[in-house]
Order: structure tokens, then C-alpha cells, then sequence
């Protein structure tokens, strides 16, 4: 028994030790079109569902990534520095590595984002090289907002909050403890964002974990034209439907690398012994197998209630 331990800790030591020689030696190159536009797609689907561009102050869950690279410029103006540190935060985020004191104390510490050691490097170069858009603040505390902008306001607003406590969460304790937190904690949101705007939102699925949640058919259609449009490429912008209950709002969720570990394919990013205790918790689930960049699902807001 014990020479098994000393091979796995062994085993565990080689394996940290290799990803860490893996990012001393690093690459600098200039990134063909090909690896630029690859590196832009992988910054899309793992990043800036926290570091939105454009979010507003009141949407935001993580700082633009415009403010980050020029912080990581000023503190290392060499390439190479630059690229390092932006690799070594991502691959193992910790209270010392942190630059941005302020956007740490505001969002919580972010958590680590497992990618592949070469898609790292070309997406530090990526964020090395080429500029960041700017979020510009449009004035939209006075504008009057229309339904849509409402719409997407209150889902990004409680977006926040949940994801928030979930970073929270998956950083402090691991997946087990997010499970559980996530659990009890997505019902009392609900119940404290819909008192908090005034309004009725929830979120729904075509496959849904807890059964309380599942689509009505003409949600599971919009759900399967959401779906096409990301495919294609088009803005999922909000939708507003008159149904039988009222005026509701509808907003599409989409999957990002963060919630492949309880929702993605077991036994590649779903852990199949951590699926057995999220079947304790939930016999009839259907939220597992998804990839990257699908519709999980969609936020629906009682527009008639605010
Ligand atoms: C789940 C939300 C989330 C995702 C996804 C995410 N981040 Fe972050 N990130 C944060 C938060 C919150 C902060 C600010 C607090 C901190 O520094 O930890 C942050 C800060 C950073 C910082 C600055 C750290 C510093 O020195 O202060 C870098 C660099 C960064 N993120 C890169 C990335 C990259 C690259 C990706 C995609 C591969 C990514 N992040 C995905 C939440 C996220
Ligand atoms: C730590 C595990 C965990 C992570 C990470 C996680 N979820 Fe979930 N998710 C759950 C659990 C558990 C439920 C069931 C909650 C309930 O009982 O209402 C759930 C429910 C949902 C629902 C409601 C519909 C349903 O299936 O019941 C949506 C939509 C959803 N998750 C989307 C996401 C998205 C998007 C992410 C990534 C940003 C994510 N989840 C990350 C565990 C997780």
C-alpha cells in the first residue's frame, strides 16, 4: 500500500512538474492568421463570459480584458514576461499572482481555466499582440429601456449573481462543494432576484437536471432556434413572446468551459465518480453531454410583473 502512495505522489509530482517546465518554455512567435483567429475563438468560448467586453459595471463578473492587458503591459513590457504571467495565472490563478488588487476584492478570485498548454501560449500571445476593444459607457442609466434591453439586463443582472457565487464556490471548496452550494443556492436566487426586481425569472431547459425546470414545448423550440443561430453565428439577441400567462422575456444561456464539469460529457470533462453523487441528488438528470458553446438553456422573465 505504501509503495503504491509514493508511486502516485510521484506520479502527481511529475505531472505539476511537467506542466510547470511546459510553461517555463514558452513561445513567442507571432501567431499565423490561422493561430490568431483560432486564439480569438478560444478567448470567445473560455473567457469572455466573465471578461465581457461590453458588460456594464452592473453586469460585469470579471474586469474587460482591455484594463488586463494593460496592467500585464505595464508591470511586464517584455513579450516573453507577459506571456508567462498570463499563463501562469490562468493555468493556476492565486492570491500573489494577482495584479488587479481592486477587480480581485470586487469579483473574487478567478477560477483556474484548464486548457491545453500550446492554446494558452498562442492565446498569450494572442492578448500580447493585438489590442482590446474598450468598453465604452453608453448613458444608460438615463436612456429609457426598451423590453429587449430589459430583458437582457435582468438575465446578465441575475447571470451575475449566479455566477458570482458560483466562482465563489468552485474556487473555495471544488465541484462537490459547488454542487451542493449550487443545489440549494439556485433556488434561493431565484426567489431573491425576483424579489429584488420585482419580476418572475427563472431558468429553463429542453434538458433539464431538475425536472422543476424543464421547457414547455414552445420554450424547447426556441431553444432549438437558439441553437441554430449560434451555429451560424448570429447575436442571440432576447426574445419577447406573448403566451397564454403574459408577456414573457427570453434569453438565451450558452455553455462556456466552467460548466463542462457538471453539465459536459462523462468521463472527458464530467468526472464519471462526481456524476454518481449528482444522480444521488438528481435520478432523473438529462443536463450532462454537452460541449462547448451550446444553448444549456434560457433565462424567462414575467415582463408583465415589473
Ligand atoms: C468564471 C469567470 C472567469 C472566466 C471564465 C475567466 N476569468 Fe479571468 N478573471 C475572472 C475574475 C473574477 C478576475 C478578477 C479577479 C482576479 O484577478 O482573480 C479575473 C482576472 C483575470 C486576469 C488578471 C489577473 C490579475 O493579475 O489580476 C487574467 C490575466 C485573466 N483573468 C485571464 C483570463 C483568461 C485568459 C480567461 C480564459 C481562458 C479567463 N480569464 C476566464 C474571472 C474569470
Ligand atoms: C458545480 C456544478 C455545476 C456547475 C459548475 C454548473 N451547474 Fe448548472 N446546474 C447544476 C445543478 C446541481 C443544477 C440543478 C439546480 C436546481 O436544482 O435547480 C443546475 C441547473 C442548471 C440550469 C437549470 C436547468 C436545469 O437543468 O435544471 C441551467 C440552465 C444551468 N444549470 C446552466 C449552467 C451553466 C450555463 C453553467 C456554467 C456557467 C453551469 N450550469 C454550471 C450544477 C452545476
Amino acid at each position: 500500500m505504501r509503495r503504491i502512495l509514493i508511486v502516485l505522489s510521484l506520479l502527481i509530482l511529475g505531472l505539476v512538474a511537467c506542466r510547470q517546465a511546459a510553461i517555463e518554455t514558452i513561445n513567442v512567435d507571432e501567431l499565423s492568421a490561422e493561430r490568431q483567429e483560432a486564439s480569438e475563438k478560444v478567448l470567445k468560448q473560455n473567457c469572455q463570459s466573465c471578461h465581457a467586453p461590453f458588460a456594464d459595471t452592473d453586469t460585469r463578473l470579471a474586469p474587460p480584458f482591455f484594463a488586463i492587458r494593460k496592467h500585464y503591459l505595464k508591470e511586464y513590457p517584455e513579450k516573453g514576461d507577459f506571456i508567462k504571467a498570463i499563463m501562469a495565472f490562468v493555468d493556476k490563478p492565486s492570491e500573489e499572482k494577482v495584479l488587479m488588487k481592486g477587480a480581485r476584492k470586487k469579483f473574487g478570485l478567478m477560477p483556474p481555466i484548464n486548457l491545453d498548454i500550446d492554446v494558452l501560449n498562442d492565446l498569450a500571445i494572442y492578448l500580447y499582440d493585438e489590442e482590446q476593444p474598450s468598453p465604452h459607457q453608453p448613458g444608460s442609466d438615463v436612456e429609457i429601456q426598451s423590453p429587449e434591453s430589459e430583458v437582457k439586463r435582468l438575465a446578465l443582472s441575475t447571470k451575475k449573481v449566479l455566477g458570482k457565487n458560483l466562482m465563489q464556490a468552485l474556487s473555495k471548496g471544488g465541484k462537490d462543494y459547488a454542487l451542493s452550494f449550487c443545489n440549494l443556492n439556485a433556488i434561493r436566487l431565484s426567489d431573491s432576484m425576483s424579489m429584488q426586481l420585482g419580476s418572475l425569472i427563472k431558468r429553463v431547459s429542453d434538458r433539464p437536471r431538475n425536472p422543476g425546470n424543464r421547457a414547455t414545448e414552445a420554450e424547447a423550440k426556441l431553444i432549438q432556434e437558439y441553437q441554430k443561430m449560434l451555429t451560424n453565428g448570429e447575436a442571440l439577441e432576447p426574445r419577447i413572446v406573448k403566451t397564454a400567462t403574459g408577456l414573457k422575456g427570453y434569453h438565451a444561456i450558452t455553455t462556456m468551459s466552467m460548466c463542462l464539469q457538471c453539465h459536459g460529457k462523462k468521463g472527458a470533462d464530467l468526472d464519471p465518480s462526481f456524476y454518481e453523487e449528482i444522480k444521488k441528488l438528481y435520478p432523473e438528470d438529462e443536463a450532462h453531454a454537452y460541449g462547448l458553446d451550446e444553448i444549456r438553456g434560457l433565462w424567462v422573465i414575467a415582463l408583465d410583473s415589473l
